[in-house]
């Protein structure tokens, strides 16, 4: 057997030894004394031997009707641009602790961008200057890192520049011809991105194109977020299965809010992002069907054939119309259950509300062609990319953070900052065969370019992707092999990863030099 069908049976469903058992109990008893980030264990604390198979805090989680629900969503509030020059945006962003009155009764000790969760909505436009000035108030180290842009490698936020507490920096970026699309924020430091973002770092940023095909259409934003709280309505540290699955915290919130009513009309361009740190979302809203015209990083080239259900793994995003199928005078926003095949889990299927909705009865005029974009052509490179979970080692069934952060492989390693894993060629084409040999899913990301995805096998069967798309996260099935089509256009480092923070944070990620 191996350690991983242990890890997901053994415990589980009692089938270990009691000698082997109480080891990796008492294994993970001691996992807070590891370094990672601060206080991440506190969540074990209390767990005693019954409760050690599920790990969640189940048991001191606050309920979902503590929160305030079924208001009307609120638009996501816009950091305000404080240039009055044309094609420049300039604005002050400060990364500090708050108190959020999240449950009535309490306040919510959060990290924030500009004191708001979600953080503020940045909306610029191709070709612009971007000069955001950030503050780091926290006490760890941290950076801002522009998911999906093709900003410099040095103003990235790589874990290589560290802002230090207290210290502050400019990012400053312009925004190249054809990088319209729908982009995000969040920290980057080594070793405190899980915590980070769970905390409340993160934040949504559009960038608009100068000619935009479906400009005619109202827009509306839905960033999706999720956030656990414990029954003093504290936001726990991460528990042992948090890190070997991903956090998912009991609140999925929408622009920050629980359930929220939303008023839409058929007409309507949304953009929807997975600002998740682990939660697989598949969305489905019965009576409607979604058109995808937009993904990770901007328009198609042509609307999508509807759908009844759009899967958005953590870090995705896309950009979609409704159309009514069955009208109704109220509608569901729901999320149905994923199995992303956890460890030492065993889960209920549930399906997760997310929203009510009033839906007008107008529909989108799309265009048959939305945008053209370049075929990249020949590539004259190959890489291949591997993720992988370390394989059982009999001599040590210890379940510390130890084992733990030599779990989530990249290429058979954990992450090092200063080595370089893979070398590419600024402007040559590649392909990449990213390969996961595991048996979970893992949301592959790079950083500094978007791709296409040419290909996916799984089973031995190749399906060509159907339609073109630029992206920057790809999810990879258990044992699935996606080939996906790149070009750096930049020199400099850049990272790619597991998009499941927790993973990232463990080490499932890589540096890429680009000379
Ligand atoms: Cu969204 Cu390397 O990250
Ligand atoms: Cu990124
Ligand atoms: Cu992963």
């Amino acid at each position: 057997m191996k350690r991983r069908d242990i890890l997901k049976y053994g415990a589980g469903l009692g089938l270990l030894g009691t000698t082997a058992a109480i080891s990796i109990a008492k294994d993970m008893m001691m996992g807070h004394n590891m370094p990672m980030g601060s206080g991440n264990m506190d969540g074990m604390n209390h767990h005693n031997m019954a409760g050690m198979h599920m790990m969640g805090q189940n048991d001191n989680l606050m309920p979902l009707s503590a929160m305030q629900s079924a208001q009307a969503l609120a638009p996501l509030p816009l950091l305000k641009n404080q240039s009055s020059t044309a094609g420049e945006f300039v604005a002050d962003l400060v990364a500090k602790k708050t108190n959020a009155p999240l449950i009535q009764g309490f306040q919510t000790e959060v990290w924030a961008y500009n004191g708001q969760i979600p953080g503020p909505q940045i909306v610029v436009t191709e070709g612009d200057w971007v000069r955001i000035r950030f503050t780091n108030q926290l006490s760890q180290p941290t950076t801002v890192h522009w998911h999906g842009l093709p900003a410099p490698s040095d103003q990235d936020g790589n874990p290589h520049d560290p802002v230090a507490p207290g210290q502050s920096r400019l990012y400053e970026f312009r925004l190249p011809e054809n990088s319209a699309g729908t982009y995000w924020y969040h920290p980057h430091p080594h070793g405190f991105v899980s915590e980070q973002v769970y905390m409340g770092l993160a934040g949504t940023l559009i960038v608009k194109a100068k000619k935009d095909t479906v400009a005619h259409l109202p827009e509306q934003h839905w960033m999706i977020s999720d956030i656990r709280l414990d029954k003093q309505a504290k936001i726990p540290g991460n528990s042992m299965t948090d890190w070997m699955n991903g956090r998912e915290g009991q609140f999925v919130l929408i622009n920050g809010q629980l359930q929220p009513n939303i008023q839409l009309n058929g007409n309507e361009r949304i953009r929807i992002w997975n600002a998740t740190s682990a939660r697989y979302l598949r969305l489905q809203i019965p009576g409607c069907e979604w058109i995808v015209i937009g993904s990770d990083g901007g328009l198609l080239e042509k609307p999508l054939p509807p759908t009844d259900e759009l899967l958005l793994v953590p870090a995705e995003r896309v950009e979609v119309v409704l159309r009514i199928k069955r009208p109704q005078q109220h509608y569901v926003l729901q999320s149905a259950y994923y199995d992303r095949d956890k460890m030492m889990v065993k889960e209920a299927p549930v399906t997760t509300l997310l929203g009510k909705l009033q839906i007008g009865d107008q529909t989108a005029n799309l265009p048959q062609t939305l945008r053209s974009f370049p075929v990249l052509g020949k590539a004259t490179a190959k890489k291949q990319v591997i993720f992988s979970e370390a394989a059982m080692d009999h001599s040590n069934m210890g379940m510390g953070m130890a084992m733990l952060q030599n779990m989530f492989l990249v290429n058979g390693k954990s992450y090092e900052m200063n080595r370089m894993d893979l070398v590419s060629k600024a402007g040559e084409i590649e392909t990449w065969d990213l390969i996961n040999n595991s048996h979970m899913d893992h949301p592959f990301h790079i950083h500094g370019t978007l791709f296409e995805v040419i290909s996916r096998t799984q089973n031995n069967k190749t399906q060509k992707m159907p339609y073109r798309a630029l992206k920057d996260t790809v999810n990879l099935r258990p044992k699935e092999r996606v080939m996906i089509q790149i070009v750096q256009k930049d020199k400099g480092l850049r990272m790619f990863h597991c998009h499941i923070l927790e993973h990232e944070n463990l080490g499932m990620m890589a540096n890429l030099k680009v000379i």
